[in-house]
């Protein structure tokens, strides 16, 4: 496969997904949760998909395109555990959240998803979903839409 095709495999395991939980997430209060902005990408869809909702958004780094700028009151600027932590003091409570952090170096990425797997479940209300490219522990693995490969995206739920 070439490194365009796992692209769009990536862009179309994100975008169906989102859409998938947003149906699902419906009757569960909660806010969202999205880990890593970067460009903004998955960001933008978030909010066009589930437009009812608070999204927090969380990076070390605030470098989106222009147009996903998160609101300054719902931006985390800060590491992933610190601001993991905030969060649940404030008594934030996710129906969904999206892992997207990641150096796109295999093993630490595994290493940091398996840290933070413990705080990102504190986050969660019962039933709430978790999607991520990178394994996440504690949490129930599931099912997601025929159309993602199991392997290339993970869906998780919280007990
Ligand atoms: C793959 S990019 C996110 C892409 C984004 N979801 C999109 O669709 O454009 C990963 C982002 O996570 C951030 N990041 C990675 N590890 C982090 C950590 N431990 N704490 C805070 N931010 C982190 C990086 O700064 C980077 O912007």
């Amino acid at each position: 496969m070439s490194r365009l095709e796992s692209m769009r495999r990536r862009l179309t395991a994100q975008i169906d997904g989102i859409n998938w939980a947003a149906d699902l997430i419906a009757p569960l209060q909660g806010d969202v949760l999205e880990m890593g902005l970067g460009n903004g990408r998955t960001y933008d869809h978030l909010r066009q998909e589930i437009p009812n909702r608070r999204i927090w958004v969380i990076d070390r780094v605030l470098k989106p395109h222009p147009s996903c700028i998160p609101p300054e009151q719902d931006f985390l600027l800060g590491e992933a555990e610190d601001m993991l932590k905030q969060l649940a003091g404030d008594g934030r409570r996710m129906a969904l959240a999206h892992y997207d952090f990641g150096y796109g170096v295999k093993e630490k990425d595994v290493e940091e998803g398996g840290r933070l797997s413990p705080l990102i479940a504190a986050l969660m209300v019962p039933g709430g979903l978790v999607l991520s490219q990178q394994p996440l522990v504690g949490l129930e693995q599931i099912k997601g839409p025929d159309t993602v490969d199991p392997e290339r995206y993970l869906f998780y739920r919280a007990g």
